[in-house]
């Protein structure tokens, strides 16, 4: 009796345990009774061939006026087909979370874009990405419809994996991005937008597979991500104010540039930029700042490079005002004024001679170039590593202080 008794008392003990972990669990996150929508309820389909874009687009809409508060979406474990997905707002519900804990692939089949983008976030302010899923843009097999070599001359870009625009107080955090068809994340027209922790990859000789491209934004801080493709790690386009980019692993790809600016008559200026704490591996750029020839005139001021360490990149520090011209014989001159650029601890290893290329434009020379504290040798895997290592300057100027190795230009 007394026996039974008591595996009575340790099983209803369990049970009573059991129930408190739950309660625990959801009790942490309220907001997932109150207001979690699971995509699988829409019907979505976690077996990486069905489309589930329809089912995507009514749990969001359903997390998005589900509430006055938060609210969350989730997309639980499993691969999740979708093609062209557009999450619009403005939403009732403040915060939006939209949790990726499985694996979105976009559709292999390119008739399905007709757009720019796979995944697009419109028009919703509070927004926040995490959950340490995975986007795949399965772009292997349409990389070679790409007729960009490079993302600044390209008439029909494949479309980007993700896209946010005019959102505002957005955060992306923890989530993996994997070969993207185009860009793997463009962020345009947003404000106050934070994107941390991210992984993106995608193999180095694969075409206009920018990281994160950001333009015509205020306020926007990338930080601790590790990121290598086949074009820019990161990319800083027109009208983009006060970007905080730090503790990024780039390479491979094409570095860390501003630009290209100037390509098109109604951009806007850059400034505020500022990029630290970062380093570029077996990169074909550093930093960089390109602009076209035949610009508007715009500006791109007050940016800082700090705290930077190459290895083995092709051109570690370089202004390139005359982007793209050589090829496309555009003649006329840039009209995009550089001003108020400070280079800080730059050290490293580069495979070219010239590690340094400031190649103003001859209209409206750069001026406030800073180079301080820059110490880059020549890398033992340079091809002419007999000859010395050495600066390129024209309409440039700059200013030096501390250690310049190489030598400093006039
Ligand atoms: C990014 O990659 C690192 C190293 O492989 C890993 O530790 C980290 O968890 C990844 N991040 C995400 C969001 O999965
Ligand atoms: C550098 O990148 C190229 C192109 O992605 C790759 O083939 C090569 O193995 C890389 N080298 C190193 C040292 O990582
Ligand atoms: C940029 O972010 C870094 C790291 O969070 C921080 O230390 C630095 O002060 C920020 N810089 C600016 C200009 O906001
Ligand atoms: C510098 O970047 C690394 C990632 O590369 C990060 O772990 C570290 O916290 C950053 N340091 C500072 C002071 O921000
Ligand atoms: C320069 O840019 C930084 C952000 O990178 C900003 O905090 C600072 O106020 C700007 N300075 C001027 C003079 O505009």
């Amino acid at each position: 009796m007394a026996h039974s008794f008591s595996a009575t008392a340790v099983a209803l003990a369990l049970v009573v345990a059991l129930a408190l972990v739950s309660c625990g669990a959801e009790g942490a996150r309220p907001t997932d009774t109150d207001a979690a929508v699971d995509v699988t309820k829409f019907g979505a389909k976690p077996d990486g061939e069905s489309n589930s874009a329809m089912a995507f687009i009514q749990a969001w809409n359903a997390a998005c006026k589900s509430s006055t508060g938060p609210s969350k979406l989730i997309i639980p474990p499993g691969r999740f087909m979708i093609g062209e997905t557009i999450f619009q707002g403005p939403c009732s519900s403040k915060p939006v979370t939209v949790e990726i804990q499985g694996t979105i692939l976009a559709n292999s089949d390119m008739s399905e874009f007709t757009g720019k983008e796979c995944l697009l976030f419109q028009d919703v302010d509070g927004l926040t990405i995490l959950g340490g899923g995975i986007f795949d843009g399965q772009g292997q097999s349409a990389w070679q419809y790409s007729n960009c070599r490079s993302s600044d001359n390209c008439n029909s870009p494949l479309p980007i994996s993700i896209k946010f625009q005019k959102v505002t107080n957005g955060v992306v955090q923890d989530i993996n991005l994997v070969n993207s068809k185009g860009f793997h994340m463009t962020i345009t027209s947003c404000n106050n937008f934070v994107v941390e922790r991210l992984n993106i990859t995608a193999p180095g000789n694969s075409p206009n597979t920018d990281g994160i491209h950001i333009s015509r934004s205020n306020q926007v801080r990338v930080s601790n991500s590790v990121i290598g493709t086949g074009d820019d790690c990161i990319s800083i386009g027109e009208g983009s104010t006060n970007v905080n980019i730090s503790g990024i692993t780039c390479g491979p790809g094409h570095g860390i540039s501003i630009g290209s600016l100037g390509k098109r008559p109604e951009e806007n200026s850059v400034s505020g930029i500022f990029v630290s704490n970062s380093s570029l591996t077996n990169t074909t750029n550093g930093v960089r700042i390109k602009t076209f020839h035949n610009s508007p005139k715009i500006e791109a001021s007050n940016i800082t490079f700090e705290d930077i360490t190459m290895n083995e990149v092709q051109n570690p520090i370089i202004i390139d005002q005359h982007y793209r011209s050589k090829k496309h014989s555009t003649g006329g001159v840039s009209l995009v004024k550089i001003s108020d650029v400070h280079y800080k601890n730059i050290r490293g290893s580069s495979i070219s001679n010239v590690a340094i290329t400031l190649s103003c434009s001859s209209s409206v020379p750069c001026e406030g170039i800073e180079l301080a504290d820059i110490d880059i040798t020549l890398s033992s895997n340079c091809l002419k590593k007999l000859l010395p290592l050495s600066s390129s300057c024209s309409f440039a100027k700059p200013v030096f202080k501390g250690k310049q190795n190489p030598p400093a230009c006039e």
